[in-house]
């Protein structure tokens, strides 16, 4: 029986991690292998995200390798996730419970930033991930409409309770400050609120916060950067021409501050009719894809210009969230190929400093 459990382990030696290109034993990611005296086999793998976008094609390879082993009768694959997060830096303090920081920002307003992380958030929620939403756009905070929340937070023992809706933990500048008062920000001043809004905050264990960073000079970025670690961020995006410029104003505000820039959302890329469903190619084809290359980014995915997205974020229940909506898979994906790139960094990380495990499972399993 032990032996063919021992085949069943070789057998998944054979299976990759796509991304990573390692083996799925060496990299831990096996956790149980069970075999019975009959040759029912029931193996759990782990994976670094729920939000994997190979989750099926791992699964599929897992199977397909055990069914090669002599004896083996039934198979069951369970596929579970842990997600990963990465040492902080020398000099920056991880925020307590939170695994991953993602920035999503843009090189000017009003292109769709904070739909796009609102949507990103609630996808990663929809796919299974623990999510907090930080809205430190200190010049326009609507994520509170857009989650369909308003009034004040609860402080408890000093600490500030996030406001919950559609499954995501929020904090907002806009819970501190009122929407018709403008308010100007000295770096000393804003240093001390983003601290507050990180710091004081009761997120509990979150597998990733997202942060809705302001357009502009960079200061929330520079503050965030100094005070977590910030393991990566998206740029939105409109798709016309002069839209390069605002990427590159974009890529360069986070290369300044070393945040790493995982790629490109583009938003409004085409107008999809709701009466007709007919595609227009308002502003030509390609553009967010030609300047990701021309950047040496990734495009991460294309929305669509339709009223349903503009009303549902009105209304507080972003599209991400809605199963029947036309556009839950677009965000889905684009969530799971952000989820990718952190865990392929985290994963990177770990690799860097650690050797692989030449023996595993021995505690785990018998
Ligand atoms: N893909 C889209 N289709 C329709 N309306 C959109 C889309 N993306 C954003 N909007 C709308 O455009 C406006 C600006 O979007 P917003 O996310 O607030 O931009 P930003 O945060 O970059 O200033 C909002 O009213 C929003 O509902
Ligand atoms: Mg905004």
């Amino acid at each position: 029986m032990s032996q063919l459990k021992d085949q069943v382990l070789d057998a998944l030696r054979t299976v990759q991690d796509p991304d990573l290109k390692r083996d799925l034993v060496s990299l831990n990611m096996v956790k149980t292998v069970e075999v019975d005296g009959q040759g029912n086999v029931r193996v759990v793998v782990e994976l670094t995200t729920p939000a994997c976008p190979l989750k099926k094609k791992i699964e599929d390879d897992c199977r397909a390798a055990i069914a090669r082993v002599p004896g083996v009768a039934n198979i069951v694959v369970e596929m579970g996730a842990r997600v990963t997060t990465s040492a902080a830096p020398e000099g920056k303090n991880r925020l307590p419970g939170v695994k991953n920081i993602l920035a999503v920002g843009s090189g000017k307003g009003g292109v769709g930033k904070s739909t796009t992380a609102t949507n990103i958030s609630v996808a990663l929620k929809e796919l299974g991930a623990q999510v907090a939403l930080l809205d430190a756009d200190i010049y326009g905070p609507n994520i509170p409409g857009m989650m369909g929340v308003a009034g004040r937070p609860k402080v408890i023992n000093k600490r500030i309770i996030p406001i919950e809706s559609n499954g995501v933990k929020l904090m907002s500048m806009g819970f501190l400050v009122s929407e018709d008062q403008p308010v100007v920000w000295r770096g000393p001043m804003l240093h001390g609120v983003m601290k507050q809004l990180l710091f004081d905050v009761a997120w509990g264990e979150i597998d990733y916060l997202v942060i809705d960073t302001p357009p502009g000079t960079g200061d929330v970025q520079l503050s965030l950067s100094q005070m977590v670690p910030v393991n990566g961020s998206v740029i939105v995006t409109t798709p016309q021409n002069v839209a390069l410029q605002d990427v590159r104003k974009g890529l360069s505000m986070f290369k300044k501050v070393d945040i790493p820039v995982l790629g490109i959302v583009e938003n409004m890329s085409y107008y999809l009719c709701p009466a007709c469903g007919h595609r227009d190619e308002v502003f030509d084809h390609g553009g967010g894809e030609r300047v990701a290359a021309e950047l040496g980014l990734d495009f991460l995915g294309g929305v669509p210009l339709n009223s349903e997205i503009r009303r549902s974020m009105d209304v507080g229940r972003p599209v991400a969230g809605v199963k029947g909506s036309d556009f839950y898979a677009i965000y889905r994906e684009i969530a799971q190929k952000v989820a990718q790139q952190l865990a392929i960094r985290n994963a990177r990380a770990a690799i860097d400093l650690t050797p692989p495990p030449t023996t595993m499972l021995a505690e785990e399993t018998t």
